[in-house]
């Protein structure tokens, strides 16, 4: 891993177009066929919950190569009071460029800053094996739960100083800016970007040909119909599974990769 030339700094309106096509790139292999959080960015800079002073990209090689947003979030607890944390998403890390700490960079950098303006806490939704090694928990160890009171292994926190979320627990909301990304709009913004081929999402039936028959039963039983589902799942929701084994857990981590996905927790 080389970590030479690499530098983080603050976005620029000049970067808009580059970080967006950036995220573009690494979130394109969506169900779909293709991504929204490009036009996520670009509607994020201009909602009131947008933390500019977070808004960082990483440049390498003279290019920049990954971003991370954030916006401002919050708790809900009992008594209908709120408490605010942040959140962050889009990270993205241009294909070519991951696995090489730029992620874990950008993000490191950024919850130090955000521990120095006085924010208490990070939640999110994202990777369940990716980001537990940066240090989230999952947010049910913290008494949250998701705005609609449920709980799972990609909803997880991360108190930025020792005790940053003690009495408050509760639901968590994010801005609307989430919402109601509408399909035609993002097809018509995406008309601004080079022409891309869209993706075709990859069935778990390639999986069950390397499985027992128990095990497909029990795979099928999660009832994901694409590979990249799986990607939502932990490596210990699968495995508490009824009928998954350690075996079965290194066949899926094995076929993942194959097909271009980190999963789980090696
Ligand atoms: C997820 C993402 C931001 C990670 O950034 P990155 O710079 O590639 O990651 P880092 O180099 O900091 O960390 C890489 C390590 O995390 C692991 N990792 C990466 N993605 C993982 C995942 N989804 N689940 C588990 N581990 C993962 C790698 O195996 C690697 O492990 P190693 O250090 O033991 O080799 C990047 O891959 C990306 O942009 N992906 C597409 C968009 C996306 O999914 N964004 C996050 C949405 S929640």
């Amino acid at each position: 891993m080389t970590k030479s030339n690499l530098s983080l700094r603050l976005e620029r309106p000049e970067d808009y177009y580059a970080v967006e096509e950036l995220t573009r790139e690494a979130f394109w292999r969506s169900i779909r066929g293709f991504c929204d959080e490009h036009l996520l960015v670009h509607r994020m800079r201009n909602v009131p919950a947008f933390v500019r002073e977070l808004d960082y990209v990483a440049e390498m090689d003279g290019r920049i190569v990954g971003n991370i947003m954030y916006t401002r979030a919050r708790i809900e607890d009992a008594s209908g009071e709120a408490h605010e944390v942040l959140t962050f998403g889009p990270l993205s890390v241009l294909p070519g460029y991951q696995n090489r700490g730029i992620g874990r960079a950008l993000m490191r950098h950024t919850f130090e800053e955000a521990r120095k303006l006085g924010w208490r806490a990070i939640v999110i939704f994202g990777h369940p094996d990716y980001y537990p090694r940066i240090g989230f928990r999952r947010a049910s160890e913290f008494g949250l739960t998701t705005a609609d009171g449920k709980n799972f292994d990609a909803f997880m926190a991360l108190p930025l100083y020792e005790g940053a979320l003690e009495g408050i627990q509760g639901r968590f909301f994010i801005d609307p800016v989430f919402e109601n990304l509408d399909e035609n709009d993002v097809l018509e913004f995406d008309k601004g970007f080079p022409p891309k081929e869209r993706y075709v999402p990859v069935p778990v039936s390639v999986l069950m040909s390397r499985l027992d028959a128990d095990k497909v039963k029990a795979v099928k039983e999660l009832g994901c119909a694409y590979l990249d589902e799986l990607t939502h799942r932990s490596e210990r929701e699968i495995m508490s599974a009824e009928g998954i084994d350690e075996k079965a857990v290194e066949i899926i981590r094995q076929v993942m990769l194959e097909h271009g996905w980190r999963w789980g927790t090696k």
